[in-house]
């Protein structure tokens, strides 16, 4: 699969600045394409965008996004939706007892479901799995990739069925905050659990263990570590690096900065109180972590058979665990 992300053209050669300058721009993709497929998302979110159509289609992300308030409710919702993920994989509760891997299980479940539910749309047990094959096709530039067409085909249906702007924008806030919250979520967790190594608990103390978690990892360990821009008259996709010694890119910078941190923040949070008051601990700390490696992609043969998300390809760009094994109180 071709993506911006393992294309050979790219260098290195590039700075930060390049996010700031007029004379940058994120590489265009084809914006005459029919409805119905990854493209026309591409087509039609901010993400891909410049100039009055990115000024237009970001507007129509941010509105949805709430005000001062989203990220005590998106925290609340996802300490809540994580409680009852994780007493539901309990002895005694009707699944099997043992492990729980926080990333399939957890991080790459709430934030899709929570936020979903959030932006109004209808959250169902497929939920999760849809945004997560549109996310793996989201940077799949000139591919055709049918499972993520169908799951797109059902998240448009989810949101009223309009293929326009507005719907690419609700959908678009799901996809960019898919794998980046679930890196945020599993990179902050591991640290918490295996440094920390908390009591079960509650309230300020709890507060501060996970803000400081989350603080510390965007800073030294961010999910999202590149990106991609060419210049406005042509050429090819530079990769700029968003790692720095503060973490201060790791939302990125200038016209295309994230519009999601405090969500991305509160939903990575809410999971991380939560492990805190069900008493998670690490399996086996030393080797829980691992390198991101790629499975095998999946490819569901019906709509209904949408399952969690497997990563399918390694991404210069992405640090996300491949698993992240606890068990709980
Ligand atoms: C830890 C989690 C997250 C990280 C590290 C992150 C990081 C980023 C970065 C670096 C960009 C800029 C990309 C570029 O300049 O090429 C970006 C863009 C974006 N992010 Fe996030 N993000 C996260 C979560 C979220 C969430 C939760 C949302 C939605 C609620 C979101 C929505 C967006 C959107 C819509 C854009 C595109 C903005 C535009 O092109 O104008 N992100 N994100």
């Amino acid at each position: 699969m071709r993506t911006l992300e393992t294309s050979d053209e790219t260098r290195a050669d590039v700075g930060p600045d390049a996010l700031t300058d007029p004379g940058w721009v994120v590489p265009p993709v084809p914006q005459d394409v029919p409805e119905g497929g990854m493209a026309w998302l591409r087509a039609r979110v901010a993400r891909f965008s410049s100039g009055e159509a990115h000024t237009r289609r970001r507007a129509l992300a941010v509105g949805p996004l709430g005000g001062q308030d989203a990220a005590d409710t998106l925290r609340d919702a996802a300490r809540v939706r994580t409680e009852a993920l994780l007493d539901g994989m309990k002895p005694g509760s009707g699944t099997e007892p043992g492990t729980v891997d926080v990333m399939a299980r957890v991080a790459r479940v709430v934030p899709a479901e929570v936020l979903a539910g959030f932006l109004g749309l209808p959250v169902t047990a497929e939920t999760a799995g849809l945004v997560g094959h549109v996310a793996r096709a989201y940077h799949a530039h000139g591919e055709t990739v049918p499972a993520a067409d169908r799951a797109l085909a059902r998240l448009v249906t989810a949101c009223g069925g309009a293929w326009d702007e507005a719907t690419a924008a609700r959908i678009g806030l799901l996809v960019q905050a898919y794998d980046a919250t679930a890196g945020l979520i599993g990179n902050a967790a591991y640290r918490m659990l295996a440094e920390d190594a908390p009591e079960r608990q509650a309230g300020p103390v709890a507060d501060s263990v996970v803000t400081g978690r989350l603080d510390r990892t965007l800073s030294v360990d961010p999910p999202v570590r590149g990106t991609f821009r060419a210049r406005v008259d042509g050429g090819d996709p530079v990769r700029i690096s968003l790692v720095t010694d503060d973490g201060s890119l790791a939302f990125g910078a200038g016209p295309h900065a994230c519009p999601g941190r405090a969500h991305a923040r509160a939903l990575a949070a809410g999971v991380l109180d939560a492990l805190l008051v069900c008493g998670c601990r690490l399996v086996g700390p030393d080797s829980a972590y691992e390198p991101y490696e790629p499975s095998e992609p999946s490819e569901p043969s019906e709509p209904s058979e949408y399952g969690p998300y497997e990563p399918s390809e390694p991404s210069a760009n992405l640090r996300v665990p491949v698993r992240l094994e606890v068990t709980c109180a």
